[in-house]
């Protein structure tokens, strides 16, 4: 459905999130007459810099852009030593819970001193500047501990988020050549101990460049410590020392590589490099969540995935915010469990996922009502677009039917947002990220890179968070992002432009599938399917989902003398689980003889997300066997 047409309510700002808020209206008519007078703005006001810059944007070598350039500086030091030694010193940095109820408080003169501590560890290991870092963490306290010690001595790090399969781990490694790799002995999902270390374990079996493996005891776990490789994190703790020189480290060093899906097999390894950075996530989470000194802010993104980087790790720290930390599934003991935290702690700023907002309607509204969630002030939204069923239930149940809906777009990519409201602001429409942040230059474009009310998300000037490469691989950086319109950054996405201006993000425009907020490759589930020794060619298309927004359904051909049976079906299930992980396994497989492909080959995804999502095939001329359809639809149907 076009809802793009039908939307045609609009919210204005509460008059006292206006009055107070970070961000006035002028705001963005600054932005649009010196942009890079805005950023530079923004540099000094937000970074504590050991060396100022001498350029603010240096764009000599497209798409190789450079911010900041030669400005000093160290990620870590602006994370914590700042506060720590303020009258921040404290304040709560960090607030954590566990499912089964574990809590802990770090202010942030406590953080100092546990990542100076883990610096002293790793340095003792041998990690030296510039030594890539492996994390397999959960989402606990030591995790962000373990991410500012690397900043702090110039060791990039690598998340892999805690759900990935020990092989999408290995490769992960592999590629950026980590030396060490942190885990857990595990975390609790529903009451169940999840055994991370156990996944770590077959990783490591081969990756020839891991030199010693760390271990936060956390689920107490039984796990096997390999001699002269595993250490335990709080004995390694036990004797480290307390003062670690953070190290200088200039504005385009790099901070970390985070892998995301792309349109090929093989996952890339995104790289972000210190200053730019550090100046986006600041400078987007003050405006866009308005964040004061009292805050509470929750922001439920996993730290595997850039949200958590970005909005749980560096844009709140380094703005010296109180950051709420939870580990564990939302609906235990019971489906109140994140209104309940909710209400303890005190949340104003509350950041989500619309697939966990979907999952909260359909509980429905007697768990949001058994707590007082009046202290929420501002909410947010990422991952996928927001259906403007679920943006209304989200303001009235969760925002009390007020509290303004930030619906953030970016990527893992951009580093930090890109299209979003600000709430004091901007009147808001459900489903609609709105317009671009101060300073950023989005449009909207056809293939002849002419603007135009729908068509492909670009971005078309070079932004302070932007990716600066995938790591070891300048040309797939180039071709997957550049090659498209030249200047202007091609996003993957779809989207339209509605009469007030406002962007509306359809989707992904590439092969790339969104399942309930997690990129995933169609390649990459494919790559899996045809592993299996029945399986002679496979395609996967995201189908339509109430709650994940997407799911994955495969178009599965059988080698000869293998029949499709439901045995089969749960089999290719779980080996696409255990070799990426359980997102990825597919909802629907269906066994069919042929594949709709073009000419030259190529399998027209577009004709099988029709059948799956139950409409009339569309133009099939192109196809070399237009007859192919007919088989595939039929053989769909007769599934359901
Ligand atoms: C999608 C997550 C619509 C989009 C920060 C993008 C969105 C991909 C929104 C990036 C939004 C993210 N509205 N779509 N507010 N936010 N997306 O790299 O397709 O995990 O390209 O980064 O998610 O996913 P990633």
């Amino acid at each position: 459905m076009d809802n793009t047409a039908l939307e045609n309510r609009v919210f204005n700002p509460p008059a006292e999130i206006a009055e107070n808020a970070n961000a006035k209206a002028d705001i963005y008519e600054w932005a649009k007459k010196d942009r890079l007078g805005f950023w530079d703005a923004h540099a000094k006001e937000l970074v504590t810099w050991f060396q100022p810059y001498d350029k603010i944007l240096d764009d000599s070598n497209p798409p190789f852009y450079k911010w900041f350039v030669n400005g000093k500086l160290n990620v870590s030091y602006n994370c914590v030593d700042r506060h720590a030694k303020s009258n921040r010193r404290n304040k709560a940095a960090i607030l954590y819970e566990s499912e089964i109820g574990k809590k802990v408080c770090l202010t942030y003169g406590m953080l100092y001193r546990e990542v100076n501590k883990f610096a002293n560890v790793l340095a003792g290991l041998g990690v030296k500047k510039g030594d890539r870092v492996a994390l397999y963490m959960p989402m606990i306290p030591e995790a962000t501990v373990a991410m500012l010690a690397c900043a702090r001595i110039g060791a990039p790090h690598s998340l892999v988020f805690g759900g990935f399969s020990p092989e999408s781990l290995r490769d992960r490694i592999n590629d950026c050549g980590a030396k060490v790799l942190i885990t857990s002995d595990g975390n609790f999902r529903r009451g169940k101990p999840f055994p991370l270390k156990d996944n770590a374990d077959k990783a490591m079996e081969d990756t020839p460049t891991i030199e010693k493996c760390i271990v936060v005891k956390n689920a107490e776990n039984e796990v096997v410590m390999k001699e002269g490789r595993d250490l335990w994190y709080h004995e390694l703790m036990a004797t480290a020392a307390n003062y670690y020189e953070p190290e200088v480290m200039d504005a385009e060093d790099m901070l970390f590589i985070l892998y995301t899906s792309g349109t090929t097999g093989k996952p890339k390894g995104v790289v972000h490099t210190s200053g730019g950075y550090l100046v986006q996530t600041q400078a987007t989470l003050k405006y866009v969540f308005d964040i004061k000194e009292d805050d509470v802010y929750w922001c439920t993104a996993d730290i595997g995935w850039i949200t958590g980087h970005s909005y749980v790790v560096y844009g709140p720290l380094a703005l010296g915010t109180t950051v709420f930390m939870y580990d564990g599934t939302i609906d235990y003991p019971d489906k109140d469990r994140m209104w309940d935290m909710a209400e303890r702690y005190g949340v104003t700023k509350f950041y989500t996922a619309p697939t966990a907002i979907r999952t909260w309607m359909k509980w429905g509204t007697e768990y949001v009502k058994k707590h007082d969630l009046s202290a929420i002030k501002i909410l947010g939204s990422v991952g996928e677009p927001i259906n403007p069923e679920a943006w209304m239930w989200y303001r009235e149940n969760i925002g009390h039917g007020e509290a303004p809906i930030m619906d953030t777009w970016w990527q893992t990519e951009t580093g930090a947002h890109m299209v979003t409201p600000l709430p004091g602001v901007t009147p808001l429409k459900p489903g609609t990220a709105t317009v671009p942040f101060p300073g950023i230059e989005v449009d909207i474009v056809d293939e002849n890179k002419n603007s135009v009310n729908e068509g492909y998300l670009v971005v078309k000037s070079p932004w302070p968070s932007m990716l600066r490469t995938v790591y070891g691989d300048d040309n797939r950086y180039i071709d997957q992002y550049w090659k498209k319109f030249g200047d202007f950054y091609f996003a993957g996405d779809g989207a339209k432009r509605d009469e007030m201006g406002y962007i509306w993000v359809t989707g992904r425009v590439d092969d790339v599938l969104n399942v309930s907020g997690h990129r995933l490759g169609t390649a990459e589930v494919e790559s899996a399917l045809v592993e299996c020794e029945e399986v002679a060619e496979a395609a996967v298309v995201g189908k339509k989902h109430e709650v994940k927004g997407e799911s994955v359904c495969a178009f599965v051909i059988l080698k000869d003398g293998f029949e499709g049976s439901p045995e089969l079906i749960e089999k290719l299930k779980k080996h696409v689980g255990v070799k990426i992980g359980p997102i990825a396994k597919p909802d629907d497989i269906i066994f069919t003889s042929s594949l709709p492909k073009t000419r030259s080959g190529k399998i027209m995804r577009r004709l099988l997300r029709d059948i799956a999502e139950g409409r009339a095939i569309g133009d099939v001329t192109t196809l070399a066997d237009p007859g192919a359809m007919q088989e595939i639809a039929a053989k769909y149907a007769g599934k359901e």
